[in-house]
């Protein structure tokens, strides 16, 4: 995510003016060739290791029909399902822009794929980060009313100057949240979900600490965003996530 601040007399930013066409056509035969390889690799990796409501998305949508989602065959199936929507992007977008999309359950996705030869590293999330990591999960009711309610949240924070504030719910949430089901330890963010050597090391390693997830205890933990998390937040479930960010006001969030 970007951190700027954004000068008064800047020309008002609409979200629509971020969007470009997918052009799913000009993916070529190699492009659909990493996806296949990714999404294979990545479900073998994972086992049982996300929350089950992600798989429970992974087959509403089809994600697993070969190569990469067609945005606009994938709405069909999302749009009726919770309201979400996605639309293609040409890489990151502003925070306020993108919290902007959010409160209006539309979700941006990279209008590229990494390189075979960069399967493990990016620069920028591509469609396989976004699409498998973040769209599974925006098939689930009140999952996705609670992204929704981030991007509210978001642009009232922004507007307060207090956007690190969200920034960090999103983050320990949406991005790289753990979460309890069944007494297990699982995966809940997709930055996790679709990490080849973070979705292990999250659950696993002995080096990282593992608290318990709060909004306020995510308000003031800063993250990393260009190395593995020192520090993962745990929630007692899925459930529990949700009604959290869903029960903080905008009023909170700043005064937390
Ligand atoms: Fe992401």
């Amino acid at each position: 995510m970007l951190h700027e601040t954004i000068a008064k007399d800047q020309p008002v930013r609409r979200w629509d003016d971020y969007v470009v066409p997918q052009c799913w056509e000009s993916f070529t035969s190699e492009d659909h060739a990493v996806w296949d390889l990714l999404f294979a690799r990545q479900l073998e990796l994972l086992g049982t290791r996300v929350v089950s409501a992600f798989f429970d998305g992974i087959d509403l949508l089809k994600l697993s029909h070969p190569g990469i989602p067609d945005v606009e065959e994938l709405n069909r199936i999302l749009e009726p399902r919770t309201g979400w929507r996605t639309v293609a992007v040409p890489g990151l977008v502003p925070d306020d822009i993108f919290f902007a999309m959010l409160s209006e359950r539309v979700f941006p996705v990279g209008n590229f794929i990494r390189a075979r030869e960069q399967l493990d590293y990016l620069e920028a999330p591509d469609c396989f980060h976004d699409m498998f990591g973040h769209i599974p999960l925006l098939a689930h009711h009140d999952y996705a009313e609670m992204v929704e309610h981030v991007g509210r949240l978001g642009t009232a924070a922004i507007a307060a100057g207090e956007g690190h504030r969200v920034a960090r719910i999103y983050w320990h949430s949406v991005e790289f949240g753990l979460a309890k089901e069944r007494g297990e330890l699982k995966i809940l963010g997709a930055g996790l979900a679709s990490s080849f050597g973070e979705s292990h090391f999250s659950l696993e390693s002995t080096k990282v600490e593992r608290l318990p997830f709060s909004a306020e205890r995510a308000v003031h933990t800063p993250y990393r965003h260009d190395a593995f998390q020192p520090l993962y937040l745990v929630s007692d479930s899925l459930e529990q996530t949700i009604a959290e960010v869903l029960a903080l006001t905008s009023e909170e969030l700043l005064r937390l």
